[in-house]
């Protein structure tokens, strides 16, 4: 695992942007065949987004052979609700990038079948060749995606309950009112997001740090659930100086002294 610290969000999501936009160039001169991301919403994407839209823009990278997938959607809440994730998605990047409508995914939660619609989802997923990198945020409970604690290491898509602390969290979209906050997500699963050949975390000033403190010097427990993160091959964690704030002090050293020798 490797822990990039940056002092600020800014910094620490344009080195998350660049990384992204490298690995979508990296493939692209390779081979034909489409690069697959995982995306993720909520408040931590938000300006790593925003530089992949000016990178789009400058032309220097391009989303037309990217197949995306995001993480997760509320369950029975209108799709043009302003905090559904399809909202989110379209006004944060979609609509200012150039990634073809067809290759967006994003689950439905208003199917009318909604364990169809997650094993569909995994289905769609396998045929577009499985992801090449996943990109997720962490909650303050430890969660990747909506996979919250005593969630399965080897899940797959499904619906999940939310637990009160996620809703209470994320009641800041709902008018601070928590009983409009929906009580179920479809989610895809914590085996979905480690079956990525690549996994890069975001993480985000001081609610996050004990939590990333947790997944990567905690043990390995589906009680937080993206310290599973231990076990991927290529994992990534994006953090800003607050969000380390509850690691070791020699871990802290030793990412950067990491960081520093790859770069020499
Ligand atoms: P946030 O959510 O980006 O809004 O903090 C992250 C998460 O819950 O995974």
């Amino acid at each position: 695992m490797k822990v990039i610290i940056r002092d600020t969000m800014e910094e620490s999501s344009v080195w998350a942007a660049r990384y992204i936009a490298k690995k979508i160039n990296e493939k692209a001169a390779k081979t034909n065949e489409p690069f697959v991301i995982g995306l993720c919403t909520g408040s931590t994407p938000i300006e790593t987004y925003k530089e992949l839209i000016r990178l789009v823009k400058a032309g220097e990278v391009s989303f037309k052979n990217v197949i995306s997938f995001n993480m997760d959607e509320y369950v029975h809440l209108p799709v043009n609700h302003p905090e559904s994730y399809h909202s989110f998605m379209h006004k944060y990047l979609f609509d200012h990038i150039d990634e073809p409508a067809e290759n967006i995914h994003i689950l439905d939660g208003n199917a009318p079948d909604l364990k169809k619609e997650c094993e569909e989802y995994e289905k769609k997923i396998a045929a577009a060749g499985g992801f090449d990198l996943f990109l997720g945020g962490i909650g303050e409970d430890g969660h990747i995606a909506f996979n919250e604690p005593f969630s399965s290491l080897n899940s797959r898509t499904r619906v999940m309950t939310l637990t009160y602390d996620t809703r209470v969290v994320n009641s800041r979209f709902f008018d601070n009112d928590v009983n409009k906050v929906p009580k179920q997500a479809m989610s895809v699963g914590v085996a979905t997001v480690t079956g990525a050949k690549e996994v890069v975390i975001l993480a985000f000033g001081p609610k996050k740090a004990k939590a990333i403190a947790a997944s990567i010097e905690g043990p390995v427990s589906g009680y937080c659930t993206l310290s599973v993160l231990q076990l991927h091959p290529a994992a990534t964690i994006v953090c800003d100086d607050l969000a380390v704030g509850e690691l070791k002090y020699n871990s802290v050293k030793y990412f950067k002294a990491v960081e520093a020798a790859e770069a020499e």
